[in-house]
């Protein structure tokens, strides 16, 4: 009996990554799986086959509100009530600040920052007390990522906030901060140059080597389990010491 049984959790951008690795380790532990993912339904199918029955995809774009809607229908018919968000899907495109424009500013902020409140809210109104909340997060100063990194500084404000607003209920809300971890978000970030910051980076993290999703995925399964029942309102950095 895994330490979830029973327990059903939403998980965004579960098709590939550290969402998948979140949704298969959840799935592991005994709960029932409601995963989001944008457009890559081959990956997505992949994921619903290994979680063996207890893990479901919905297609759902998380920075338009219509299609967060949709998805909370599916919750609820697929669902029931829920005890755990994983607000885990986003997007990094990288472009230096002279040349973003408005729409490339206000894309990131809808998919990182507005995405996340709204499924967050969604959330809380059918989170069972006792409930579990981890939003992941990012900070850095690496150039190409400013909207990135300011998206994610909103969203560990609503953290913040959320952990005190929902205290009462035994609803706990907390940051995840991957160091970098190997996955297509992190390929295409480093783009051409995936040699040397696989190099850079690993020469950077104390524990010398690159992050696997498996390894962000640990965490969050603690933060979503009874045992985090004490911690509210962190942002944990779980990057193998990854300096700066
Ligand atoms: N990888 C790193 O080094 C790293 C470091 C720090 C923080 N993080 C954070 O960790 C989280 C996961 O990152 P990752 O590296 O696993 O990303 P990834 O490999 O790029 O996977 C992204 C996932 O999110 C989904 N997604 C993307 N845009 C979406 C949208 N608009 N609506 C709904 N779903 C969407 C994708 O669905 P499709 O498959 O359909 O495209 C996919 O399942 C993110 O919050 C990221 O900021 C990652």
């Amino acid at each position: 009996m895994g330490t979830l049984a029973g327990k059903t959790a939403l998980v965004t951008g579960g098709s590939r990554g550290i969402g998948r690795a979140v949704v298969l380790r959840l799935v592991s532990e005994g709960a029932k799986v409601l995963f989001t993912f944008a457009g890559n339904q081959t990956a997505a199918d992949e994921v619903v086959a290994a979680g063996g029955g207890e893990a479901i995809a919905v297609q759902a774009h998380q920075g338009k509100l219509a299609d967060i809607e949709r998805l909370f229908a599916a919750v609820d018919e697929r669902l029931g009530g829920l005890d755990i968000l994983v607000n885990n899907a986003a997007a990094n495109p990288m472009g230096g600040i002279a040349d973003a424009t408005e729409a490339d500013f206000d894309e990131v902020i809808a998919i990182n920052t507005k995405g996340p409140f709204f499924i967050l809210q969604a959330a809380v109104k059918r989170l069972r007390d006792g409930g579990r909340i981890v939003n992941l997060s990012s900070s850095g100063s690496t150039p190409g990522l400013s909207l990135y990194f300011a998206s994610k500084a909103a969203l560990d404000a609503i953290t913040a906030v959320a952990a005190r607003e929902l205290g009462s209920r035994g609803i706990t809300v907390n940051g995840v901060s991957p160091g970098a971890t190997e996955t297509d978000m992190m390929r295409a970030a480093a783009g051409d140059h995936l040699e040397q910051a696989v190099e850079y980076v690993t020469a950077q993290t104390a524990l010398g080597r690159l992050g696997q999703p498996e390894d962000i995925a640990d965490v969050v399964a603690f933060l979503a389990g009874p045992d985090s029942r004490w911690i509210t309102g962190q942002n944990l950095r779980v990057s193998g010491g990854l300096a700066g």
